[in-house]
């Protein structure tokens, strides 16, 4: 029986040494995604304590917001290993093939007005951020608001929604898309997306980066909540920002033009500099921007 056992394990990626006389030592594990994976390397207090997996889904936002109407605590976790109808910003689609990304939604129940619910995605990115320098030592940089990039590459998307009743939220649901083990990707994105695979010629065990985003998110969070707005994560954020002191496209709704940016402000709002010197404060979720020579 336990020999049944152990070529399961092994099927699903484990390392499994059989040591003579003595049993089976576990050597280490691949990039094994499941339940139990990802709740025994989650050490926190509530995000991502309970974890909801699916080996394939439509999309884990979906699943978060039925199961947030459905009474999930705050804090809940939902991760699929692979999303058949994975969404993007601006109606997009998010490409997520199976064993390579992690694609996780997670639902909050914050006690903010609905106003300052867009700042929760530059929280998630910035703890996005965090987790993964510390599991793997890369060092992303952060696109306003939400995208993570390394080497001028897209490697994360954050895509939040938010249900409100009688102007009081009853939850938002940030949905993080991170390209981990990709080893190459679909012609229509190959130009701008990458993988921490590709930037740093390692695999990445997927659980250990879920739950160090999860830490990280639970610390950011709390600061967030202090003030109820960016203020004490505002210099970490413009830190990071690869678009500080560039210029940017601004793609507004009545037309484009180009400004230096500056940074956010505590409303999580981009502030640039136009060519006359005047200031402007960009929105996130009404303006995106671009860098003028490509993507960054
Ligand atoms: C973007 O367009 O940059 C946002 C992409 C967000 C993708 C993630 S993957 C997990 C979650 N489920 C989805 O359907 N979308 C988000």
């Amino acid at each position: 029986a336990v020999w049944k056992v152990m070529n399961q394990l092994k099927e699903e990626g484990y390392e499994i040494e059989a040591v003579r006389n003595r049993g089976y030592a576990l050597k280490g594990s691949a990039d094994v995604l499941s339940a139990e994976e990802i709740m025994s390397s989650i050490h926190t207090e509530w995000a991502g304590r309970q974890v909801v997996y699916f080996d394939e889904t439509d999309s884990t936002n979906i699943q978060a917001r039925r199961l947030a109407e459905q009474k999930a605590p705050h804090g809940t976790l939902v991760v699929a290993d692979r999303q058949n109808g994975g969404r993007g910003r601006r109606g997009r689609g998010w490409t997520s093939p199976s064993g390579v990304g992690i694609w996780m939604s997670l639902v909050l129940r914050p006690k903010i007005s609905p106003a300052s619910a867009s700042m929760l995605t530059l929280v998630a990115a910035l703890s996005v951020r965090e987790g993964i320098e510390k599991e793997t030592g890369l060092l992303a940089g952060i696109k306003w608001p939400n995208d993570l990039v390394l080497n001028g590459k897209k490697i994360c998307g954050i895509l939040t929604e938010m249900s409100t009743e009688l102007m009081e939220i009853q939850y938002v649901v940030p949905g993080i898309g991170i390209n981990v083990n990709q080893t190459e990707f679909p012609d229509e994105i190959k130009e701008t997306a990458a993988s921490l695979y590709l930037e740093s010629g390692k695999i990445w065990k997927r659980s250990g980066l879920i739950a160090a985003i999860m830490e990280a998110f639970e610390k950011n969070y709390d600061i967030f909540l202090e003030t109820g707005d960016m203020s004490g994560l505002m210099e970490e954020y413009n830190q990071y920002l690869v678009n500080r002191g560039k210029e940017v496209c601004v793609l507004a709704p009545q037309g484009e033009y180009r400004a230096m940016a500056d940074g956010i402000n505590r409303e999580g709002s981009l502030l640039v500099t136009r060519a006359d010197g005047t200031r402007e404060e960009i929105i996130s979720g009404e303006v995106s921007v671009r860098g003028i020579y490509g993507y960054v």
